[in-house]
């Protein structure tokens, strides 16, 4: 065990992150009236390049215009290989206005990009007199993305949120998919005569927790496109839930009552968690380090178990 402490991510519930393009101003106010914890208002790749103009206009407008309640606020930026970005954060920060919580930054190959943005996001912070520090969220979605996890993690004070992208990370990797998350008929054990499906995603979601965990960042999972398959995306989010993740993505409102209700602990769960804790109580005053509740080990890794479920529900309550 490290001496060093896991630092502890921001406290804020990230259930579910709504999408919208910033072209399509006439949904800003659903968006604003959905259950979802943070909004994507997105300059990227839901817009078209001969919109991005206007798009960043219609954003920066809505920023001030809408009440946006109690949620986290985030502008998805162009990348950085695009001849767009510079202008999304030099615009954004000069003139939109303080209610602007967060900036999302996609296609993030390495801890240099980071540095890039945050250079010119404090810049221009500094000119303009900004009072509120902008946060940063990033997004895994290609093969040096996932490379160099760690580094992006660690990258800025301000990164507070990474999530995955699925279906720009299957095209990074060469993945044979067009699928945007979940089940992918061709990636399978076969046994017996028997097809067992697998989960090609599994092993970046891990990679994307244990950097987040690792420096204090909130995991969040991306997008599932097929908004027609209710069952399909729990499947997805209760893996991602059950890896660490604290979120998902929605790409379409249907999916932000599904997204709340995975990462929402359930209060059967709370219940038990809060019952493991009375269990490992009633064992320290007794002197014992283990117990048993309901026929199962409990000790003092449980404590630290369940108190991730009972500190997830006090914070969404
Ligand atoms: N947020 C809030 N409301 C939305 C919405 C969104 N992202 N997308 C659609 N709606 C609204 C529609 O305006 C419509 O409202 P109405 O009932 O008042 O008419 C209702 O939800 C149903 O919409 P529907 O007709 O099923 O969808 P659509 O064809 O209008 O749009 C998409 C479908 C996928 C194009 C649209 O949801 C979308 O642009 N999603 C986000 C894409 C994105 O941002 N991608 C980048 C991240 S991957
Ligand atoms: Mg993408």
């Amino acid at each position: 065990m490290s001496f060093r402490i896991q630092p502890t991510p921001i406290a804020r519930p990230n259930r579910c992150q709504l999408f919208g393009p910033g072209s399509r101003p006439a949904i800003f106010e659903k968006m604003a009236a959905s259950a979802a914890d943070v909004i994507n208002l997105d300059l990227e790749d839901s817009v078209a390049p001969s919109d991005k103009d206007s798009a960043r206009q219609n954003v920066i407008s809505a920023i001030s215009d809408i009440d946006w309640g109690t949620k986290t606020l985030s502008v998805r930026i162009n990348g950085l290989d695009t001849p767009y970005w510079y202008r999304d954060v030099v615009d954004l920060l000069e003139h939109a206005g303080e209610r602007l919580d967060q900036i999302m930054i996609p296609k993030v190959g390495c801890a240099a990009d980071i540095y890039a943005v945050d250079a010119l996001v404090t810049a221009v912070e500094a000119a303009k007199g900004r009072s509120k520090k902008i946060t940063f969220e990033v997004i895994i979605e290609s093969a040096a993305g996932i490379a160099h996890v760690e580094e992006i993690a660690a990258s800025s004070p301000r990164l507070v949120a990474m999530s995955l992208g699925a279906a720009d990370f299957a095209a990074s990797m060469g993945m044979a998919t067009t699928g945007i998350g979940g089940t992918q008929a061709n990636y399978y054990m076969y046994h017996d005569g028997q097809k067992y499906w697998s989960d090609p995603w599994h092993w970046a979601q891990t990679a994307i927790v244990a950097a987040c965990r690792t420096h204090g960042v909130l995991p969040v999972d991306g997008p599932f496109g097929d908004f027609s398959d209710e069952e399909g995306f729990r499947a997805q989010a209760r893996r991602s839930a059950t890896l660490g993740m604290v979120g998902k993505w929605a790409i379409h409102p249907k999916q932000v009552a599904l997204s709340n209700e995975v990462f929402t602990p359930s209060e059967e769960a709370v219940a038990e968690a809060r019952e493991i804790l009375e269990a490992m109580e009633q064992a320290k005053a007794n002197g014992e380090g283990a117990t048993v509740y309901k026929g199962r080990l409990v000790d003092i890794a449980s404590i630290k178990q369940a108190e991730v479920i009972v500190k997830q529900a006090e914070m969404i309550g």
